[in-house]
C-alpha cells in the first residue's frame, strides 16, 4: 500500500518532491509495457470510467490506452449532450451511480472545481483530467517527467531551471499546475511572457513568491536566451467570451524556428501541452520546428502514457505487483 492507494488525484498540491518521485519511478518501470515489449494483466477484470464533458485526445485516449497496457477494460462517456448531466443530473448522483460501474474514474469537466465536486460522490478513486481553467495535474505531472528526462542528457535536474511559459497563462491549466509543481524544487526563475489581460492568476503568482523563486514577468518574448525550457501555450479560445476575444491574441507570440533561434539558446527545450492551434491567424508552434531536435512535444505525449500507467497502478495498489512480480518476466 502506497500513500496513492485508494485515493482520488484532483490537485498537484496533493503532491511532494517524494510523492512526484514514486510516480516517476514506476512510470520508469512502465517503459516495457508501453512499449509492448512485454505483457501485463495487473488490472485485469477492472474497468475505467473515462468521462470526457469537454474535448479531449490525448487525455482520453492515453488514459484508456495505459488503462489497457494494465490488462484493464476502458468504459468512455463523451460529451454533456450524451451523459443525463444535460438533463439536469447532479455531479453528485453521476459520481455515485458510475462509481458503482467502475472500479476508478477519469474525468474532464469544464468547470473549475467540478471534477473535486464529482468526486464527493464517487464511491472509487478518481483522477482529475482538467477542470475548466482550474488545473491539469497529470499534464503537470508528465510535463515534469519529461522535463527531467530532457535536462539529464545535459546532465541537469530540475533544480536550477529557467522555464519561459508563454502566450495564454490566465486560462492554460497546465502552466497552472506544472507552476505549483515546480514551486516544490529550489531555485527555478520562471518567465511568464503573456499579454496583460492573459497573465499568470494572482494565486501562482503568490505561490511563486512564497516559494522564492526568481519571477521575471513580460508582456514580450525577452530574457530568455538563456532559458533551459521554453513552454508554449494555446489561447483558449473555448474559456473566452467571445470568439471575437480570442481573436484579439491568437497569433501575439508565435514561435518558429526563427524566434527561436534569435530568443533561445540552442539547446532549450521545447515543450507545449497541445493541441497546438495551427490555423494560420494562431499558429503559435510553427510546423517549421518539427525537426528540431530539441521539440519534445511528442515525447511528452509519449510520456503521458507512462505517468498514467503509474498512476493507475499506484492508486489502484498494483505498483509492487509489476516492479517484483512482472519485471524481468
Ligand atoms: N494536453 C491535453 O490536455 O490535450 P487534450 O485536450 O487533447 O487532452
Amino acid at each position: 500500500m502506497s500513500q496513492f492507494t485508494g485515493n482520488h488525484i484532483l490537485s498537484v498540491d496533493q503532491f511532494d518532491r517524494a510523492a512526484i518521485e514514486k510516480v516517476f519511478a514506476v512510470a520508469t518501470t512502465m517503459q516495457p509495457y508501453a512499449r509492448r515489449q512485454k505483457r501485463t494483466t495487473v488490472l485485469d477484470g477492472a474497468i475505467l470510467g473515462n468521462l470526457f464533458f469537454e474535448p479531449s485526445t490525448r487525455t482520453r485516449v492515453s488514459f484508456g490506452t495505459a488503462f489497457n497496457l494494465l490488462g484493464g477494460e476502458v468504459r468512455e462517456t463523451t460529451g454533456m449532450s450524451s451523459s443525463a448531466l444535460a438533463k439536469g443530473e447532479s455531479l453528485y448522483d453521476t459520481a455515485r451511480v458510475l462509481s458503482g460501474y467502475s472500479d476508478i474514474i477519469a474525468m474532464r469537466h469544464p468547470a473549475a472545481g467540478s471534477v473535486a465536486e464529482f468526486a464527493q460522490g464517487s464511491r472509487v478513486p478518481v483522477i482529475n483530467g482538467g477542470d475548466g481553467a482550474n488545473e491539469h495535474p497529470t499534464q503537470a505531472l508528465l510535463d515534469l517527467f519529461t522535463i527531467e528526462r530532457e535536462l539529464q542528457y545535459e546532465g541537469k535536474g530540475i533544480d536550477g531551471l529557467h522555464i519561459a511559459m508563454i502566450g495564454d497563462l490566465r486560462y492554460g491549466r497546465t502552466v497552472h499546475s506544472l507552476s505549483r509543481l515546480l514551486c516544490l524544487y529550489k531555485n527555478i526563475h520562471f518567465t511568464l511572457v503573456s499579454p496583460p489581460e492573459l497573465a499568470m492568476p494572482p494565486a501562482v503568482i503568490e505561490a511563486i513568491e512564497n516559494a522564492g523563486h526568481r519571477l521575471t514577468i513580460s508582456t514580450r518574448l525577452e530574457g530568455t536566451l538563456d532559458a533551459d525550457i521554453c513552454y508554449q501555450t494555446r489561447i483558449q479560445e473555448e474559456r473566452f467570451e467571445s470568439q471575437e476575444e480570442a481573436n484579439r491574441y491568437r497569433g501575439k507570440f508565435r514561435l518558429n524556428q526563427s524566434v527561436y533561434t534569435k530568443h533561445f539558446q540552442s539547446k532549450t527545450v521545447i515543450m507545449h501541452p497541445l493541441p497546438r492551434d495551427s490555423r494560420a491567424e494562431a499558429n503559435e508552434l510553427d510546423n517549421d520546428l518539427n525537426q528540431n531536435p530539441n521539440l519534445a512535444i511528442f515525447r511528452q505525449t509519449d510520456n503521458g502514457v507512462l505517468v498514467r500507467m503509474a498512476l493507475f497502478a499506484l492508486t489502484l495498489g498494483v505498483d509492487h505487483l509489476l516492479t517484483s512480480y512482472e519485471r524481468g518476466v
